[in-house]
């Protein structure tokens, strides 16, 4: 989302500074309603007209992107710390992470203007398959880690794993390499599961996003999806939900 006059301003309408004084004179619209509040904040899923002329809305495009740990899973951040979209320089469309990843979790995230379908894809009810990879202080045993799949409640939310299983253990160092399949997209899921049984996580990492994988890209490198990936991802997303 982002401000009506910022909006208008980046379509090369007109400056920012004249937006704001066509918002305040009843002279734009959005989704066909006279919007004058200079605050108003919009997505290039609403409509928006200056003048009685609709904007040109940006084609929507679609990107995967190897995030490296030490990155934030935003637009922008405060504290001047690497985010996401520091990656796609080259790219004009105004494209925001599909949820998001930790600060020290590494793999593959989504970047999109097209908030419908980055909406799809989060909601848990969609069933979009996560894997992450993590390594753990511990070595947990298959009953532990069966808990997952009923379910266990931490601070009064009921976190699950469709799926789990351990990869491989170091019994002299005491850690172990856990996979793990999500479906819910909970804050910290991964990393709060293991802690409420005693086994931090170490290292994290999402190793696919349905059926999408990171084969062909380093940390730090993007590509854009095929017209035939995004096709699948919605109709994938779109069939659970029936
Ligand atoms: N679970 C976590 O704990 N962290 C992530 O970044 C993603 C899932």
């Amino acid at each position: 989302m982002e401000r009506l006059q910022k909006v208008i301003a980046q379509s090369g309408v007109t400056s920012r500074r004249k937006a704001e004084k066509l918002i305040e004179a009843g002279k734009v619209k959005v989704n066909g309603k006279v919007v004058t509040e200079l605050g108003t904040k919009v997505s290039n899923d609403d409509d928006v007209e200056v003048e009685g002329v609709p904007l040109e809305k940006e084609q929507p495009v679609y990107y995967m992107l190897y995030k490296p740990r030490g990155v934030i899973s935003s637009v922008k951040d405060d504290k001047k710390r690497k985010v996401v979209t520091d990656y796609f320089e080259g790219v004009e469309e105004r494209i925001f992470p599909v949820g998001r990843l930790d600060y020290d979790t590494s793999g593959i995230i989504l970047l999109t203007n097209d908030g419908e379908f980055a909406n799809l894809l989060m909601h848990p009810k969609h069933e979009v398959d996560k894997v992450y990879v993590a390594k753990i202080k511990g070595i947990p045993t298959r009953e532990e880690l069966a808990t997952f799949k009923k379910g266990i409640n931490v601070d009064g939310e009921r976190l699950k794993a469709t799926y789990s299983k351990i990869m491989s253990t170091d019994k002299r160092k005491n850690t172990a390499i856990v996979k793990l399949v999500l479906h819910q997209g909970k804050n910290r899921q991964v990393r709060r599961m293991f802690e409420a049984i005693n086994y931090p996580v170490d290292k994290l990492k999402r190793e696919q996003f349905g059926f999408l994988t990171l084969k062909g890209l380093n940390p730090g490198e993007y590509r854009e999806l095929t017209p035939k990936e995004v096709k699948q991802l919605w109709a994938d997303a779109s069939k659970i939900v029936e």
